[in-house]
Order: structure tokens, then sequence, then C-alpha cells
């Protein structure tokens, strides 16, 4: 479903990634894991088209997609969340929603759905769709309470269910449960394996040890911008490598 091919992103002389390949098979959740700076961020963004690669390929559903802008990159099933949270703050959870829907997250377009009678039917459709989604994230109580003001885990929820509102085929997931109680991420572990039964394909970066080994099929190693280990999270977990590089760092056991 998702290939990355040799990907390389230089800024200026640090190498944020470094002959990146790795593949992301369709239904499937992979993680991605490594310390902080390792990349993590920077190959999400590459995916997502925010940023490209120096060089390297990355394909999506056999097409290449490393040229091409974030609107085009969303338009052909690749939605994402941000590990630094950007919802519009100043709109209700709602009102988040039904923007994205409508694509690009553009005001004005919530503004005519609103007051243009023309839009009416429509606004209806959406607005039924983002309150379903509402209530599977968990939400519905705060529907109509500022994004700015909801606690932390509400609205990495709202981030979610953001981006599954533009019905994508592929979600990237940065960080998901940051700031999140043990209870709340294991929750969200579950809407994370809920998501694969409903066909979509998972892309996450987490460094919960223990939400890794409750979601992913398969997990890929980021360590100084190069993939230095791959395999089932149980193999991951024993590889010399990466406990030397990333797990066995005091400071990095979560789980
Ligand atoms: N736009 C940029 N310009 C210059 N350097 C950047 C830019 N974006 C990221 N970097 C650098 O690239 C490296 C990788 O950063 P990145 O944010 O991808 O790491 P990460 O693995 O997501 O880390 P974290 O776990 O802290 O989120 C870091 O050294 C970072 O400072
Ligand atoms: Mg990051």
């Amino acid at each position: 479903m998702l290939e990355l091919n040799g990907v390389s992103r230089l800024f200026g002389g640090l190498q944020a990634l470094n002959n990146v390949t790795m593949l992301v098979p369709a239904h499937r959740v992979v993680g991605l894991i490594g310390p902080n700076g390792a990349g993590k961020t920077t190959l999400i963004n590459n995916i997502s088209g925010l940023d490209h690669p120096t060089s390297g390929i990355i394909r999506f559903a056999g097409q290449a997609i490393h040229h091409l802008p974030p609107h085009r990159i969303a338009a052909l099933g690749i939605a994402r969340t941000f590990q630094n949270i950007r919802l519009f703050g100043e709109l209700t959870a709602l009102e988040n929603l039904l923007i994205s829907q409508h694509g690009q997250g553009n005001a004005t377009v919530l503004d005519s759905l609103i007051v243009t009678a023309r839009y009416r039917m429509e606004e209806r459709r959406l607005r039924d769709t983002a309150l379903r989604l509402l209530e599977r994230f968990r939400l519905a109580g705060v529907a109509h309470q500022h994004a700015a003001n909801l606690p932390y885990g509400d609205q990495r929820r709202l981030e979610m269910a953001r981006a599954l509102a533009m019905q994508p085929r592929l979600m990237l997931l940065d960080e998901p449960t940051a700031g999140m109680n043990p209870v709340e991420t294991e929750q969200l572990g579950e809407q994370i394996i809920q998501l694969r039964a409903e066909g979509l394909t998972v892309l996450v970066i987490e460094h919960d040890m223990s939400l890794i080994h409750q979601v992913c099929d398969e997990v890929y190693v980021l360590n100084f911008g190069q993939i230095i280990a791959h395999g089932t999270p149980e193999q991951i977990k024993q590889n010399p490598v990466v406990i030397e590089a990333y797990l066995g760092r005091e400071d990095r056991v979560e789980g």
C-alpha cells in the first residue's frame, strides 16, 4: 500500500532521513519507534507532502507521491494527525469536524454551510457524519466546546476523528497517545484496532511500548534517520541493536 524506497531528507548538513526503505502493507498497523530526534515526524511529513525527500521514492497504491502537495496526497486517501495538535482552537469540536470533511479547513466554507440555504442538505449530511464521529471517539458530550478548552486526551481524539472524517485509506498517527493516561492510551489502542478491522491501514509513531504491543503487526525502528530494525513487536523488544539504541535507555522504557 505504502512503499518508501531509499528516502533521504537533508536539512543543511543534518541527515534527518538516511536511505529509508520500508513497506506498509494494506490493512496492517505498522509501528514506527525511535529516540527523540530520530526523524519519525520528518518521515510522516514527507509521506503527507508537508515536506519532500531530498532523494528517494514514496509510492502509495503504486503511484509516486513524494513530489505532490499535501492536498493532493490527502485526496488520494492519506490522512494524518499531528504531534503538536493542530485544531482550530476557537471552533467547537463539531465545527472542527465539519471543516475537515470539507477538505482544506477553510473557515469561509463553514460560514457558507451555515448561512446559505442552498447548502442546508449537504450541511445536514456532514453534520450527521460529524456527530457519529464524535460519538465514536467519546466526544459527543463536548461537541459544542471550543477545541482549545478541551483536555489534552480529548484534543488528541478529536485530531483522530478529524483525520477519519476525511475517509482515508491510510492513517498516519504521530504520537496519538502523548499526554494520555494509561486507561485513555489503552482505549485509543482499541480505536486503532477498530480502524484496522474496518479495512484501514495505519502507520503509528509511538513511544509507549505497551501500545505498540497492543496494536502493531510489525514495527520499524528509526535511529539517526536510519532504519536499524524491522520485525514483530516481540522481535523488536528482544533485538540487541534496538535495546542499545532505544529500549535499554531508562528514559524511554515506558511499558
Ligand atoms: N524543518 C527542519 N529544519 C531543520 N531541521 C529539522 C527540521 N525538521 C526536523 N529537523 C531535525 O531533524 C531531526 C529529526 O526530527 P524529527 O522531528 O523528525 O524527530 P522525531 O523522531 O519526530 O523526534 P521526537 O520523538 O522528538 O518527536 C532533528 O534533529 C530535528 O531537529
Ligand atoms: Mg516527532
